[in-house]
């Protein structure tokens, strides 16, 4: 037994192009003020039409192996979180193993919509402290664009591509100190997205494009991680003081501002990254994590808290000292 998994090294990975919201409102109506008041979000990125998620989750992970100086061949668990796997199966996970070259691993995904980073985080943290793997890749990849419907003003603004990884390694000083994942399956119909192959007679009409009322949905979420802040503090005995940064999804500036001012925190301690980015689902919380690692913003021995919140619904927070 381990007592703890801790943060090796981390990965980002953002396609080329940028779509910025006035590109946008060329195509539907609406405007660079309305997205970026409503939202935060100026641009996100487009991944081209030869990536896949395993092709951008393959290069976030060489880029967290190297910060983590370690070798493929040395991991012996992968995660990939998506919503957009290259194939029905084999999973990402396992395309992403083969692309890294790792023959004697376990892989598989884990599909928790914007959660999804957060759930592998705690499946992998449960491996490593059980002591069943030593060494833990965790990927967020999407390619949402391929899933936004480019005439609907209320998703399509909303949503961007990217990869962000995670390697996690067993150790005995913290670490992860906690993490907590739920999910409420009553939601569908408020955050869902078709799979048009798998129709039934019903649901046959159904484009395979996210489907959401958004008002709804930002209502819920707020109030969801208002109250995971205070359980993630209390599972653990620490105040809001305590806390270095939050590490949160981006799904809506709106949403993080209330989860940070129940922490008492200014934005200046939120690693915020959808003003270009956009909400990259499983991707985002990942990439966050990276940019602040990698920029020196979070520091060796700080604690962070990541969360988020995604259709399912499903919502989630992990408590780190880094
Ligand atoms: O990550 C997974 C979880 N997802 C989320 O957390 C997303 C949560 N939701 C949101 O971020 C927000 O609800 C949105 C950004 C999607 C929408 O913002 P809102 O403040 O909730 O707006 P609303 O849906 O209540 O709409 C207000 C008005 C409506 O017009 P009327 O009925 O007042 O005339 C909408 O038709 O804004 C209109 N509207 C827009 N106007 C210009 C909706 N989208 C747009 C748009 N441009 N893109």
């Amino acid at each position: 037994m381990t007592k703890f998994s801790k943060i090796l090294g981390t990965g980002g990975y953002l396609p080329e192009e940028i779509r910025t919201n006035d590109d946008i409102s060329q195509t539907v109506d609406t405007s660079d003020s309305w997205i970026f008041e409503r939202t935060g979000i100026k641009s996100r990125r487009i991944a081209g039409a030869d990536e896949t998620a395993s092709s951008m989750g393959e290069i976030a992970a060489r880029k967290a192996l190297q910060t983590a100086q370690l070798n493929p061949e040395e991991i012996d668990l992968i995660i990939v979180a998506t919503g957009t796997p290259d194939r029905v199966y084999p999973s990402t996970a396992c395309l992403l193993q083969h692309r890294l070259g790792i023959k004697n691993c376990v892989a598989f995904d884990i599909q928790a919509a914007c959660s999804g980073a957060i759930f592998a985080l705690s499946v992998a943290d449960q491996y490593i402290k059980s002591g069943t793997a030593k060494h833990a890749l965790i990927v967020g990849s999407e390619i949402c664009s391929r899933i936004v419907d480019w005439t609907d003003r209320g998703t399509c603004i909303l949503f961007g591509d990217g990869a962000g990884a995670l390697l996690l390694g067993a150790s005995e000083e913290a670490g992860v100190l906690s993490t907590h994942i739920f999910s409420d399956g009553g939601y569908e119909d408020m955050l869902f997205c078709p799979n048009p192959q798998a129709s039934t007679e019903a649901n046959k009409n159904e484009a395979g494009f996210i489907t959401m009322r958004g008002n709804e949905v930002f209502k819920i979420a707020v109030n969801t991680l208002e109250r995971i802040v205070d359980e993630t503090l209390e599972a653990n005995n620490l105040q809001k003081s305590d806390v270095d940064w939050l590490v949160p999804h981006q799904a809506n500036i709106r949403i993080i501002s209330a989860t940070a001012k129940k922490l008492k925190m200014s934005l200046d301690q939120v690693v915020l990254t959808l003003e270009n980015q956009g909400n990259t689902s499983s991707a985002s919380v990942l990439l966050a994590l990276h940019e602040g690692i990698s920029d020196g913003r979070i520091r060796r021995g700080q604690v962070l808290l990541m969360e988020a919140f995604g259709a399912g619904f499903t919502w989630g927070s992990a408590l780190i000292k880094y």
